[in-house]
């Protein structure tokens, strides 16, 4: 267990926000996690993973928590069906990277998503047409209220996109990820039907999640910025879902990118619109737009502080607002 007094988050958030928190306190075990004593810990407290999805917008006054629990348990019982136990804290592509190379289907459109294992539980990630829930069988939480060990099935976690139960405003702060239960499998299992992932595996049809994970990695290399070298959370808006009539009128002739949902409603790509206000390359002091990929909000100087990152924003949101009449909701969670 370590534990720091007004610590530097600086390493601890992707989009490279100089910020610190009053307390932070990083444990091994859930056996450590139980063992803290939550009355004399400064408030109010924020759980957090890679810091891969977070905009801190000032310094923060109580504790950061980060778990480091780290193990990927094989339940392997010999069915075309394989569980997979992993600890919150493992690094998310480290978990995709080991499964594809044992030849497991599931994980591998989900390649190099920045962040663990945990976060992924709670905030349902998503890429190239699958997302975290479609593979998960089981949440395992501690409960910080009642202060024991809860399970939740697939369905009690009541996933939507980027959405699930430990996201909404009655449970913040109560639930903590210790472990997440997977269901991958060894049966040969491609999904390729999102854009552009058919043209990454160059028209091989692919044999192995390997060879998928490899095609993935190349088209978010071309399109998304690398956190090692640029800050940024990913994805900072959610892509919008509008009413047929709206879409009509966003896009008259229909020619805008758009997924017609099951119920009628349409998700229209934020990228496009942001990208259709002519905002890409858009900067506010080191703030700016991604140039490849306008959903994204890079720390292009190093030095953005977050009232740059929160006036371009705003900006965003204000221009898309006018020119479309729909108003852009953050992906990225603001503390
Ligand atoms: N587009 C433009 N201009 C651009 C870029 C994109 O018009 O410069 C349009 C294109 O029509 C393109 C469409 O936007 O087809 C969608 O772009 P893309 O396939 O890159 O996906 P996205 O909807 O912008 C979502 C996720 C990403 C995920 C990709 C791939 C959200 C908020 N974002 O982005 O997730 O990697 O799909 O599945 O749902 C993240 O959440 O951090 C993230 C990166």
């Amino acid at each position: 267990m370590r534990i720091q007094l007004n610590y530097d988050l600086g390493a601890q958030n992707t989009f490279r926000m100089k910020v610190s928190c009053a307390y932070y306190v990083e444990y091994e075990t859930v056996k450590e996690l139980e063992g803290l004593n939550f009355e004399r810990l400064p408030k109010p407290l924020l759980h957090i993973g890679a810091g891969s999805n977070l905009l801190f917008t000032k310094d923060f006054p109580g504790t950061v928590l980060h778990s480091n629990i780290e193990f990927i348990k094989y339940v392997d019982v010999g069915l075309e069906e394989v569980p997979v136990m992993v600890g919150a804290g493992v690094v998310w592509d480290h978990f995709v990277s080991e499964t594809c190379r044992h030849g497991l289907w599931g994980a591998e459109n989900l390649s190099l998503i920045p962040g663990e294992v945990g976060a992924a539980a709670v905030q349902n990630i998503g890429a190239y047409g699958v997302e975290v829930k479609d593979i998960i069988s089981g949440v395992v939480c501690y409960d910080l209220q009642e202060r024991k060990k809860v399970k939740f099935t697939r369905e009690e976690c009541r996933y939507g996109y980027r959405d699930s139960l430990f996201k909404q405003p009655e449970n913040r702060g109560r639930y903590v990820v210790t472990s997440v239960l997977f269901r991958l499998s060894r049966k040969h299992n491609p999904k390729l039907e999102y854009k552009g992932v058919r043209d990454a595996l160059e028209g091989k049809e692919p044999q192995t999640p390997q060879e998928v994970r490899e095609a993935i990695i190349r088209i978010r290399r071309q399109k998304l910025p690398d956190p090692e070298e640029l800050g940024s959370a990913g994805s900072f808006f959610k892509n919008p879902v509008v009413s047929r009539e709206d879409f009509a009128r966003i896009s008259p002739d229909g020619s805008a990118p758009h997924y017609d949902l099951p119920d009628g409603t349409v998700k229209v790509p934020a990228a496009w619109m942001i990208d259709q206000c002519g905002f890409k390359g858009a900067t506010e002091g080191g703030a700016a737009v991604y140039e490849k990929q306008p959903l994204v909000i890079v720390n292009a100087s190093g030095e953005a502080s977050p009232e740059e990152v929160l006036a371009l924003e705003n900006r965003i949101i204000n221009g898309v607002r006018e020119r479309f009449g729909v108003t852009l909701h953050p992906e990225v969670e603001h503390i």
